[in-house]
């Protein structure tokens, strides 16, 4: 089994590159399903999850290949075979269950594992499935799966109760090809959606508003294979933005699009961090200023990201005064406060809010990695704790961090993986 060991205190100093984005590159590689032509995804991270996704398409029978030259992975799915797609891959991975949409529209037939929960909610699909059914599909659960048909999607109004992410990708990836014109409202505003529509539209599909809280799908009659750079990873920079932070440290990120963390530089900059902009691409954070408690509530994007609640946190414990967190994300997204607390952290829970009172320092402890953001919150903590930290479960981190301990280690941290 490995585990990270990370030993605290030091501060860090340098420059770190930022990974194209994990939450970009899965939705994408599930939408070249959408056209039988070579597609290659340039600078693709090489993350466990995104082995899970090839792999699931390896076993349906594309053509996947990468080479390490610019990371470029290519892919064909000419010779996919649609019925075999009820492996267990769907359960280990969520996100495996963005194949659907793509599946749908290409063969007007998908039968897939549900997908279940996970350890940070239930999280449900029925968004997903709503804007299949309103396309015109029929949609039989039973036995564990859940299988769509149609004869020919047409394109329909569908308001998401939810801006889900997961669902307005399915959906927008479902209308592409459809006859006609599908809106979908109340759809997620994520970058990683616009990413995605931006990708679409360079294959020759017709979408407009992506970004925005609605799009509209002009259906085409066809894609053609590209050649694409997904985004960065926001979730990534963001957690080297604390990683300053908590290390009381000034860091040089690489890869960044301000915009799209608006929502975390401004929460830092209220806890007392400083950003100076350099060029187009990068950030120098200054985290030596004292930090200030902050509340923060998650909310669906612009608002602060679920996926960076459980870093902040570990800032959090180290603040002056009380902060207050409150997730409306997911329900279950606190798992990473018990670990957090048998480092000497004081964080009390009821029910979505957690209300931390500052302490004066950490000390590091065996702790797991309870998902895969809390995996790199354990991290966080474990730079700013006295001694070392054990971290456990680290398979998790793996599944959305490209060589974390190497970009630490960069950075001047003491930062080591072992097998024992
Ligand atoms: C994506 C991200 C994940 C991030 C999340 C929220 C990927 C691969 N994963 O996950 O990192 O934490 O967005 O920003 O991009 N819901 C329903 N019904 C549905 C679908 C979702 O009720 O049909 C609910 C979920 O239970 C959850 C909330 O909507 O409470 C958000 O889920 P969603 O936005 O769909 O997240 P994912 O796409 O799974």
């Amino acid at each position: 089994m490995e585990k990270i060991i990370v030993k605290g205190v030091k501060k860090l100093d340098g420059e770190v590159n930022i990974s194209c984005a994990k939450n970009s590159v899965l939705p994408i590689i599930a939408a070249t399903i959408l056209c039988p032509q070579d597609i290659t995804i340039t600078n693709t991270p090489i993350l466990e999850d995104v082995e899970v996704i090839c792999t699931l398409l390896s076993q349906l029978n594309c053509n996947v290949n990468f080479s390490k030259v610019n990371n470029d992975l290519t892919i064909n799915t000419s010779n996919l075979n649609p019925v075999d797609a009820s492996t267990d891959l769907i359960r280990k991975m969520r996100a495996s269950f963005l194949i659907m949409g793509p599946m749908l529209s290409r063969f007007g037939y998908c039968k897939l594992s549900l997908p279940g929960g996970c350890n940070i909610g239930s999280r449900p699909i029925d968004l997903h499935l709503k804007g299949f059914k309103a396309l015109g599909a029929d949609v039989n659960i039973g036995h564990g799966f859940v299988e769509v048909k149609a004869n020919k999607l047409t394109g329909n109004r569908i308001y998401l109760d939810f801006p889900s992410v997961g669902a307005t990708e399915n959906i927008l990836t479902a209308s592409v090809l459809a006859n006609g014109t599908t809106i979908i409202e109340n759809a997620a505003e994520e970058p990683e959606i616009e990413d995605l529509a931006k990708f679409l539209n360079s294959m020759g599909a017709n979408i407009e508003g992506a970004g925005r809280g609605k799009i509209t799908i002009h259906g085409v009659k066809e894609l053609k294979g590209i050649k694409y750079t997904p985004i960065y990873d926001r979730i990534e920079a963001g957690t080297f933005m604390i990683a300053a932070a908590i290390t009381n440290s000034i860091i040089k990120i690489n890869g960044i699009n301000e915009e799209h963390l608006r929502p975390v530089i401004e929460k830092l900059k209220e806890c007392g961090l400083k950003f100076e902009k350099v060029g187009n691409q990068s950030i120098i954070v200054d985290g030596r200023e004292k930090k200030k408690a902050v509340d923060i509530k998650t909310l669906p994007y612009p608002g602060f990201p679920t996926d960076m609640q459980s870093q902040i946190m570990s800032l959090l414990c180290l603040t002056n005064g009380i902060s207050i967190i409150t997730e409306t994300i997911f329900e279950n997204r606190f798992m990473h406060v018990t670990e957090l607390v048998r480092m000497g952290a004081n964080i009390k829970i009821d029910g979505r809010t957690a209300i931390i009172e500052g302490v004066s320092k950490l000390t590091g402890a065996k702790v797991k990695a309870t998902d895969l953001r809390a995996g790199a919150a354990m991290i966080l903590a474990g730079l700013a704790a006295e001694g070392e930290t054990e971290i456990s479960d680290i398979y998790h981190i793996d599944r959305g961090y490209v060589n974390i301990e190497e970009k630490f280690r960069n950075l001047g941290a003491e930062i080591y993986r072992i097998n024992v």
